[in-house]
């Protein structure tokens, strides 16, 4: 079993997954790189301080295979941080059955399923951290994206609250991380003129870039976060203010 901290990242191909788990190795822990695009894990150098797992997180037996071939590597796992995420701007009317199933699978069942899958060994340890990646969308509605989109980053939240109550006591802290823009290969996507009407309603004047929402996870990751627990906290510029 290694002494450093072990830490599992879904989505960590691109984006905020990857500037998250680039933190984490920097910071000194075992990180395993998840995600579905087995091309772009590929290209991660990657040396005794990580491993990457070619799994999709809305598939059981995917999950718990990624969770063994950590726990065979490394003996533990500390954090877990479910970042893994697809975001469509259907509007309402024409998001088909199939698409709305798809975004809730990915988003709000990947994150259950992953969480399931690492809570048995965090009790048995007695310490343990899991971020969830929200979203502004789950909180306030959409900037831009879908209504399964900001459902499924709602449904997250009230699945970190009931992952926290359920396991204050054994030392594991759940606790989720709300960006609104973050500039990210998915950001791309988005129309320029809807991006500058967004960032002009944004207080600090512009978008947020992933190593300032690593930074967060990187703290909410640590030993001195212990006494936090079931909390959201807001990375979006001002945007939501409560
Ligand atoms: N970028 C933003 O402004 C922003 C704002 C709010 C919330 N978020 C959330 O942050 C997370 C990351 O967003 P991003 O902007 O970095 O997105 P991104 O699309 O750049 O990266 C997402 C990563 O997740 C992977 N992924 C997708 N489906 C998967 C699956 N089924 N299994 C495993 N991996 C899968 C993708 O291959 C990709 O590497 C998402 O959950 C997103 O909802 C992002």
């Amino acid at each position: 079993m290694t002494d450093a901290r072990v830490a599992v990242v879904t989505g960590a191909a691109q984006g905020l997954g990857r500037a998250v788990a680039d933190r984490l190795v920097q910071g000194g822990f075992r990180v395993c790189y998840v995600d579905v695009n087995a091309e772009k894990l590929d290209a991660i150098e990657h040396g005794a301080h990580a491993m990457t797992a070619v799994a999709d997180v809305s598939d059981p037996q995917a999950v718990a295979e990624v969770v063994e071939a950590v726990l065979s590597r490394w003996g533990k796992i500390e954090v877990l941080v479910n970042n893994a995420g697809i975001r469509y701007e259907t509007p309402l009317e024409a998001i088909s059955l199939e698409e709305w199933n798809r975004v809730l699978a990915v988003n709000l069942t990947g994150t259950f399923l992953f969480s399931q899958a690492v809570l048995p060994q965090m009790r048995r340890q007695r310490w343990g951290r899991i971020i969830i990646m929200s979203s502004y969308g789950g909180q306030a509605g959409p900037l831009t994206s879908g209504a399964h989109y900001c459902a499924s980053k709602a449904g997250q939240l009230a699945l970190m609250k009931v992952l926290a109550r359920m396991s204050a006591q054994d030392g594991v802290t759940v606790n989720a991380v709300a960006p609104a823009a973050i500039h990210t290969p998915e950001m791309d996507r988005i129309d320029p003129e809807k991006l500058a009407r967004m960032v002009a309603s944004i207080p600090v004047g512009r978008v947020g870039e992933p190593e300032e929402v690593a930074e967060l996870v990187w703290f909410l990751a640590s030993e001195a976060a212990g006494y936090i627990t079931g909390a959201t906290f807001d990375i979006n510029g001002g945007l939501l203010m409560r």
